[in-house]
C-alpha cells in the first residue's frame, strides 16, 4: 500500500466513522468556540434566581448543544442557533450583564432574553446586538433598560421580528429611521415604551410589516395617511398614546389584511364616508375614548368576523342599528358603554355570541331581552331599563349581573336561583317583594340591593354565602331581626343594611367578622346594647386598615355612590369615599348602654356615628387612640361627664358633634378642635354642663383655667392615664412627624387601586378570551 493510498484509508475510515459518531450522536457537536461564549455569558451573570443555566458547566465531555435552553443546528455543524432564555415565569430570572461574547455565536438566529434583569451597569440597549448578522429573531421585551435603541440593530439585515415590549427605551420617534435597514422585519413590538414624536412616514415603508405595536407611548400629532401602504399589516396598537386628529378611508383603504385594531385613548377622530366600505374584516378592534359618532358607524355593518368589540366612551349619540345582532354574532366581548346610545337592545340579542358585555351609561330604554346563551358577564348600569326582569335568563352560565340604577321594577324571579352568581347588583331600581330564597347561592361576593322596595325578613339563603364579602340591603323594607347567623358570614367586609325596619339587638357575634371594615345599621329599630368585643374586628383595628383592592370593578360605583351619606363629601379627592368606607354607623336606632371602652381599640376607624340612640356613660378618655378618625357624630345621646381632653389629638378630625348630650365641665382646646368649632358651631349645643372657649359660658370660678398642656397634663394626671392613651398619644406624635408622607402614600395607594380596576378589567377580558379559545 502507498503512503497516498493509505492516507485515502484513513480519511474514509476517519469519515466513516465520524459519520457514525455523529449518527448515534457521540461527537461532540458542539463547537469549542461557542461553548467558551455560551460559558463567559454565564459568567457575566449575577444571580440566576431559577437556576436556568446550572447544566451550563465546563466539563470536557460536555455538549454544549445539549444544555437547556441551547439550540444547535444539525446543518451548519452544531451551530448554536438559537438562545431560548426568556424567563416566562417572571421570577426574576436572570440578573447581570448582556456579555460581548455572544458575538462568537455568529450562526445565532433567535435570542430570547426577555423578562431578565440583564441592563447590566450601563442600563442601555448594547450595541454590539447589531453585529449578531444570523439573528431573525431579538427578543429583550421586559428587560429595565433605559434610552434609545441603538441605530446599529439597524445591520441585522435578516432580521424578522424585534420585541422590546416594555423595555425603558425613551427616544424620538425619528431616531428609529434605521428601521427601514431591516427588509424582513415583519413584526415589530416596541409598545410600552417613552417613545415621543410623530409616527413617522417611514414606518408606512416597512412594508413586510405584519404586526406593530406602538401603544403606550408618548406619540403624537396626526397619523400620517403613509399607513395606508402597510398592506400586509394584521395587527396595529397604537392604544394610549397622544395623538391628535383625524383617520379617515385614506388610511385605512390600504390596510387591506387588518385583523387586529387598538387605537383606544388616542384621542384619533374617525371619520368616513357613510357609505365606505372597508377592505378588511377584522377579528378585534378598540375604539375605547376615540370620536367614532354621532352616528352609529355604518362601516362596522360588514365587520361579521368581529369577536371583540369595544366603541365605550366613542361619542355615540344614536340607537343601535337593526343590523347589530346579526353583524355582531360572534363578538363575544362587546363594551359600549359611556355613550349616549338610546333606544332599546335588540330584541333578538340571544342569537349573539356575547360572553361579556359592557353597556353602562347609556340612554338605553325598554325591558331587558331574551338573553345570549353564552353571555356570563353584564353590566347594563346607569340606564333608563324598566319593567321586570326576564323570567328566564336563558344564560346558563351568568355569573355578574350589573343592573343598579335603572328603572327596573316587580319581583325577582325564582329563576334567578338557577344561576350560580358570583355578582348582583340591582341597587337603585324600583324592585319589590321578598327577595327569592335561593339555597345553593354559596359562591356569591357581591349581592347589592341598595335603594329599592325589597320587603320581607333578612333574606335566609345569605346564611350559606360563605363567599359573601358586600352585602348591601340598605334604604328597602326589610323587616325582622339581623339574625345571629350574621357572624358566620366569614368574608363579609362591607354590611349595609341602613334605613330598613330591623329591630331587635345587634347579634353579639357580628364581632367575629374579622374582614369587616364598612358596618351601617343607622336608621333602624335596633335597640339593646353595642357589643363588646369589638377587638375583634381586626380589619378596624389596624391604623393600615383598608386593603383598596378588595373592592371589585362593577361593584365600586355602587359601594361609592350609596356610602356618600357621610358629611364630608366636600373633600373631593376621588379616593375620599373610599376612605370612608372605614366607618361604623349604628345612629338612628333605640341602642343603650355605655359605648363599650373597647371601641377605642378600633384604630383604623375613620367614620363613627352613633348618634340619635340612648347611649349614656362617659366618653373614653382613650378615644385619642383612634387615630384616623375624621369624623365623630354622638350626638343626641344621653353621654354625661367631661369631653376627654385626648379628643384633641385627633389630628385627622374634620367633623366633630357631640351636641344634646349630657356633657359638662371646661370644653377642651387645642389640636384640630379649635378649627371644628368655626365650621360646625351647634357641636357642643344642647349640652347645660360645657363651658369655656369656644363657648360664651364661663367656667365656674372652682374649676380654675390651667393652660394648653398644662391642663391636659393636670387632667391626665388627676384622672389617671389608660394604657391605650398613652399608646395613643405616643403613636400620634409618630404619625404627625410622618403624616405627609403616610397620607400621600395612602392616596398613591388610592390611585393603585383605581389601576386595580383597570388591570381586573383586563383581567377579566383575558378571561373571556381564554374561555372563548378553550370553548
Ligand atoms: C435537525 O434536528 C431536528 C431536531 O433535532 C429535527 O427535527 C430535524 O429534522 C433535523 N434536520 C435535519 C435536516 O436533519
Ligand atoms: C419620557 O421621555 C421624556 C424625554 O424624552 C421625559 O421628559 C419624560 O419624563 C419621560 N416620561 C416617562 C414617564 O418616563
Ligand atoms: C372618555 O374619553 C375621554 C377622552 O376621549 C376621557 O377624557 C374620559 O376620561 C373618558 N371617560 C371615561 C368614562 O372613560
Ligand atoms: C340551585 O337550585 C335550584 C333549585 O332550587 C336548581 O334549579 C339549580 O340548578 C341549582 N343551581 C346550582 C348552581 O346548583
Ligand atoms: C373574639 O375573638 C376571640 C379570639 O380572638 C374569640 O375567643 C372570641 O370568641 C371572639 N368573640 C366574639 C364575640 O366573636
Ligand atoms: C350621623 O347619623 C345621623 C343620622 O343617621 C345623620 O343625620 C348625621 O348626619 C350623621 N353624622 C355625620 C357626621 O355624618
Ligand atoms: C346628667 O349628668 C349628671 C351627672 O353629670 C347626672 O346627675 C344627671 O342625672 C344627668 N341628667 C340626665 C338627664 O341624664
Amino acid at each position: 500500500m502507498s503512503t497516498s493510498d493509505f492516507l485515502l484509508l484513513v480519511i474514509l475510515v476517519a469519515a466513516a466513522a465520524s459519520s457514525w459518531f455523529t449518527s448515534v450522536g457521540l461527537v461532540d457537536a458542539c463547537v469549542p468556540k461557542e461553548k467558551e461564549a455560551l460559558l463567559e455569558f454565564k459568567k457575566a451573570i449575577t444571580i440566576d434566581h431559577d437556576r436556568m443555566l446550572e447544566a451550563w458547566q465546563p466539563d470536557e465531555e460536555d455538549d454544549c448543544c445539549q444544555w437547556d435552553y441551547v439550540h444547535c443546528s444539525n446543518l451548519t455543524g452544531g451551530h448554536v442557533v438559537e438562545l431560548h432564555l426568556g424567563d416566562s415565569r417572571g421570577s426574576g430570572g436572570l440578573t447581570g450583564e448582556i456579555s460581548p461574547s455572544l458575538l462568537s455565536l455568529q450562526h445565532l438566529e433567535f435570542l430570547d432574553l426577555s423578562g431578565n434583569s440583564l441592563q447590566g451597569r450601563t442600563g442601555k440597549i448594547p450595541e454590539f446586538l447589531g453585529s449578531l448578522q444570523s439573528l431573525r429573531y431579538l427578543d429583550l421585551s421586559f428587560v429595565p433598560f433605559s434610552g434609545s435603541v441603538p441605530p446599529q440593530l439597524g445591520n441585522l439585515s435578516k432580521l424578522e421580528e424585534l420585541h422590546l415590549l416594555d423595555a425603558g427605551v425613551q427616544m424620538h420617534s425619528t431616531d428609529l429611521w434605521w428601521l427601514t435597514h431591516l427588509p424582513l422585519l415583519w413584526n415589530l413590538d416596541l409598545g410600552s415604551n417613552n417613545i415621543t414624536g410623530p409616527f413617522p412616514a417611514f414606518m408606512g415603508n416597512l412594508t413586510n410589516l405584519r404586526t406593530l405595536n406602538l401603544g403606550v407611548n408618548h406619540l403624537s400629532g396626526h397619523l400620517p395617511s403613509e399607513i395606508s401602504r402597510l398592506a400586509k399589516l394584521t395587527s396595529l396598537d397604537l392604544t394610549q398614546n397622544y395623538f391628535d386628529g383625524l383617520i379617515t378611508e385614506e388610511h385605512l383603504d390600504g390596510l387591506e389584511s387588518l385583523d387586529y385594531i387598538d387605537l383606544s385613548y388616542t384621542n384619533l377622530k374617525i371619520m368616513v364616508y357613510s357609505k365606505w366600505t372597508p377592505t378588511f374584516r377584522l377579528h378585534e378592534a378598540y375604539f375605547s375614548g376615540c370620536e367614532i359618532g354621532p352616528l352609529f358607524p355604518a362601516w362596522l355593518k360588514l365587520q361579521v368576523n368581529l369577536h371583540r368589540l369595544d366603541i365605550s366612551n366613542a361619542s355615540i349619540n344614536d340607537r343601535l342599528p337593526d343590523w347589530f345582532s346579526n353583524t355582531f354574532s360572534k363578538v363575544t366581548y362587546l363594551d359600549i358603554s359611556n355613550n349616549q346610545i338610546s333606544g332599546g337592545l335588540p330584541k333578538n340579542m340571544d342569537i349573539m355570541s356575547l360572553e361579556a358585555l359592557y353597556s353602562s351609561s347609556n340612554n338605553l330604554t325598554g325591558q331587558i331581552p331574551p338573553l345570549p346563551r353564552s353571555l356570563n358577564f353584564m353590566d347594563i348600569s346607569k340606564n333608563s331599563l324598566s319593567g321586570p326582569l326576564p323570567t328566564k335568563f336563558g344564560a346558563p352560565n351568568l355569573d355578574t349581573i350589573i343592573l343598579y340604577s335603572n328603572y327596573l321594577s316587580g319581583q325577582v324571579p325564582t329563576s334567578i336561583c338557577e344561576l350560580s352568581l358570583w355578582g348582583l347588583d340591582l341597587a337603585n331600581n324600583l324592585f319589590e317583594g321578598e327577595f327569592p330564597q335561593c339555597l345553593n347561592m354559596t359562591q356569591m361576593a357581591y349581592l347589592l340591593l341598595g335603594n329599592n322596595s325589597f320587603s320581607g325578613s333578612f333574606p335566609p339563603f345569605i346564611r350559606r354565602c360563605t363567599n359573601l364579602s358586600f352585602l348591601i340591603l340598605a334604604w328597602n323594607r326589610f323587616t325582622g331581626t339581623v339574625p345571629e347567623w350574621i357572624g358566620s358570614c366569614r368574608s363579609l367586609q362591607f354590611l349595609r343594611l341602613n334605613h330598613n325596619m330591623f329591630h331587635g339587638n345587634i347579634p353579639n357575634n357580628i364581632t367575629s367578622l374579622t374582614k369587616l371594615y364598612h358596618l351601617n345599621l343607622a336608621d333602624n329599630w335596633i335597640s339593646g346594647a353595642i357589643p363588646q368585643h369589638l377587638s375583634n374586628l381586626t380589619s378596624l383595628t389596624r391604623t393600615f386598615a383598608l386593603d383598596p383592592y378588595t373592592v371589585p370593578a362593577g361593584f365600586q360605583n355602587t359601594v361609592g355612590d350609596l356610602s356618600i351619606d357621610i358629611k364630608r363629601q366636600k373633600l373631593n379627592y376621588h379616593g375620599a369615599v373610599i376612605l370612608e368606607l372605614l366607618s361604623i354607623d349604628l345612629s338612628s336606632n333605640y341602642l343603650r348602654g355605655k359605648i363599650p371602652e373597647e371601641m377605642t381599640s378600633l384604630g383604623g376607624l375613620v367614620n363613627l356615628n352613633l348618634s340619635h340612640n340612648q347611649l349614656d356613660g362617659e366618653i373614653s378618655d382613650q378615644i385619642g387612640a383612634m387615630l384616623w378618625l375624621e369624623s365623630l357624630d354622638l350626638s343626641s345621646n344621653h353621654l354625661s361627664g367631661e369631653i376627654p381632653s385626648s379628643i384633641s389629638i385627633l389630628a385627622h378630625l374634620s367633623v366633630l358633634d357631640l351636641s344634646n348630650n349630657n356633657l359638662s365641665g371646661r370644653i377642651p382646646s387645642g389640636g384640630q378642635l379649635d378649627t371644628l368649632y368655626s365650621y360646625m358651631p351647634s357641636m357642643y349645643d344642647g349640652n347645660k354642663g360645657l363651658c369655656g372657649p369656644p363657648l360664651q359660658q364661663t367656667c365656674p370660678s372652682n374649676n380654675i383655667p390651667v393652660h394648653g398642656d398644662d391642663e391636659h397634663y393636670s387632667k391626665s394626671m388627676s384622672f389617671g392615664l389608660g394604657i391605650g392613651y398613652v399608646v395613643g398619644l405616643w403613636v400620634v406624635f409618630v404619625t404627625l412627624l410622618f403624616q405627609k408622607t403616610r397620607r400621600i402614600a395612602y392616596f398613591l395607594l388610592l390611585d393603585k387601586f383605581y389601576d386595580k380596576i383597570y388591570v381586573f378589567v383586563a383581567v377579566t377580558c383575558r378571561l373571556f378570551t381564554r374561555k372563548a379559545d378553550t370553548s
